[in-house]
């Protein structure tokens, strides 16, 4: 069973012509930086400043509304984290501080909701004369040094005994081997791109903020010491931070005191590193309370991913034909939405669909070959300029309709270069709608009523509300 789909974009600031592909079945796609504007005249830049104003001072205000919205309204707590895009890093990953220990220390972590242990690189001796094994973090060209969790130093990290029924029974991936009743549980956690992490499942606290300003210790937590780990997807991060669903989560953990609901808003994927969303646990107060929804299919077996419930995909208003089963997880389909993957992978009958439908509309755009993607086109040319990108709704069962940005799915891949930004998987396989296509909504899984709902937004605090 894969655990999470983690595709990530290189971006490269040279101009080497074209992406690589790596080996195996995951895209690992190379995004051309937009080159810095050169000769931006007077008006250009005074134009850029009056737009930082004025967002500065709507962000301000939005604060301050915010604020009053907190102190007069019934106290709403919830737990708010900063989330941005991994872009500047040449990966496509969201990323979260997450401050975790006693003390706390802070750690740059990769935001996956189709996981389920949240771990951390790390060092632990325990016992003085147990050897001590050094963080062994392979995949190299990483462009940060990592922060190791050194868990002797906190006050409130347990490791979990290999002896207890939660390391034999319940956490996912733990091993059997245990050489004594107190030694730790230790896990060896795969995923579905070839990457793993092995090391020690420990009961640990996080120190979290509140909209309200206020700090607090969420005890209890699981979380990994990851003492090594193989691939290449956590290069640019300290660890993960799982957002999947089911028991002895991170997620189980953080909502419980808050209503069972979590959000989370990403930025735009290609925004600079200082444009932050954000990731929520309890009432989001800047969705709409009449924001569309969809069902959430939240049934052990299906754990920790959240299946939802797709009803079809229209292209340019016409709704595609696409056989119901790519939609049904009971008959080999089903879709999910995940924050660890990038593009968006539809099973064939629906790629197929969807590619065509939005490629008809593009056939007089030259084309350009981009590997892996099949359909990209010159967007610097005339045609492009007289073309209308068709848009392009998600239906879901129930009354909700995601009508993405163009940019969601007519992507920026070069210079002047746009391609079809999905991918595909074969029939039977499960569809995931991957991050691009989630970035500008907030998106809020409550988990209580098996409701998703969202809402269009920039992220910009309070900007859609009123
Ligand atoms: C984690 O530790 C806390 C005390 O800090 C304890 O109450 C809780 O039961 C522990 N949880 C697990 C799963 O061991
Ligand atoms: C982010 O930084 C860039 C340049 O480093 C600046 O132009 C931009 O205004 C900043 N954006 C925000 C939201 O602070
Ligand atoms: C999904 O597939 C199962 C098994 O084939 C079938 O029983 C069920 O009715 C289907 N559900 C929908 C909504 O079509
Ligand atoms: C796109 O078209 C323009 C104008 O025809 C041409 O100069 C340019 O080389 C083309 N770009 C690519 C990537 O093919
Ligand atoms: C954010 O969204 C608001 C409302 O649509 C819009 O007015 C504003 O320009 C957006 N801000 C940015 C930076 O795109």
């Amino acid at each position: 069973m894969h655990r999470f789909i983690l595709l990530f974009f290189l971006l490269i600031l040279s101009s080497a012509p074209v992406p690589a592909f790596s080996a195996g079945s995951h895209l690992r796609l190379t995004l051309h930086r937009r080159p810095e504007s050169t000769g931006i005249s007077r008006l250009e830049i005074l134009r850029t400043m009056i737009h930082g104003d004025r967002r500065r001072h709507r962000m301000i205000s939005d604060k301050i509304r915010r604020r009053r919205r907190v102190c007069s309204v019934p106290p709403s707590p919830a737990i708010e984290m900063p989330v941005w895009s991994g872009a500047y890093t040449g990966t496509g990953q969201y990323f979260v501080r997450v401050r975790l220990g006693t003390p706390a220390k802070p750690f740059l972590l990769v935001t996956d909701t189709g996981s389920d242990l949240t771990w951390v690189t790390c060092r632990y001796h325990g016992r003085a004369d147990s050897p001590a094994p050094s963080p062994d973090v392979n995949g190299g060209g990483g462009r940060r040094s990592k922060r190791v969790f050194n868990a002797d130093l906190s006050r409130s990290f347990r490791p979990i005994s290999c002896s207890s029924d939660l390391c034999r029974t319940e956490l996912p991936f733990s091993l059997s081997t245990c050489p004594t009743p107190a030694s730790p549980c230790a896990y060896d956690y795969q995923y579905a791109e070839g990457s793993s992490a092995q090391g020690i499942f420990a009961n640990e606290s996080a120190t979290v903020e509140l909209l309200n300003g206020h700090r607090m210790k969420l005890k209890g937590l699981i979380i990994g010491c990851t003492s090594t780990s193989v691939g290449s997807s956590f290069i640019s991060a300290d660890g993960v931070l799982a957002l999947g669903y089911g028991p002895n989560t991170f997620v189980s953990r953080a909502t419980a005191k808050f209503g069972n609901l979590f959000s989370y808003c990403f930025v735009d994927h290609l925004s600079p590193r200082n444009a932050t969303g954000h990731l929520t646990f309890g009432p989001n107060p800047d969705l709409f309370p009449h924001s569309p929804s969809a069902r959430l299919i939240l049934e052990p077996k299906l754990q920790p991913f959240y299946y939802i419930s797709v009803a079809g995909i229209s292209v340019a208003g016409e709704l595609l034909r696409i056989p119901a089963s790519v939609w049904n997880d009971s008959s080999g389909g089903g879709a999910i939405l995940d924050s660890g993957t990038t593009l968006t992978i539809l099973a064939e009958p629906a790629y197929k669909a969807v590619v065509s439908a939005i490629s008809t509309q593009l056939i007089n755009v030259p084309r350009v070959e981009i590997d892996p993607f099949e359909y990209c086109y010159n967007w610097t040319t005339a045609a492009a300029a007289a073309t209308a990108v068709p848009g392009l709704t998600v239906h879901f069962t129930g009354s909700g309709n995601l009508t993405p940005p163009r940019k969601s799915y007519l992507i920026d891949v070069a210079d002047g270069v746009k391609c079809i930004g999905f991918s595909s998987t074969p029939w039977p396989g499960v569809s995931t709608i991957g991050n691009i296509l989630q970035q500008e909504h907030i998106w809020e899984f409550d988990l209580k009523n098996q409701r998703l709902r969202f809402h269009p937004s920039n992220c910009t605090e309070g900007s859609f509300y009123h």
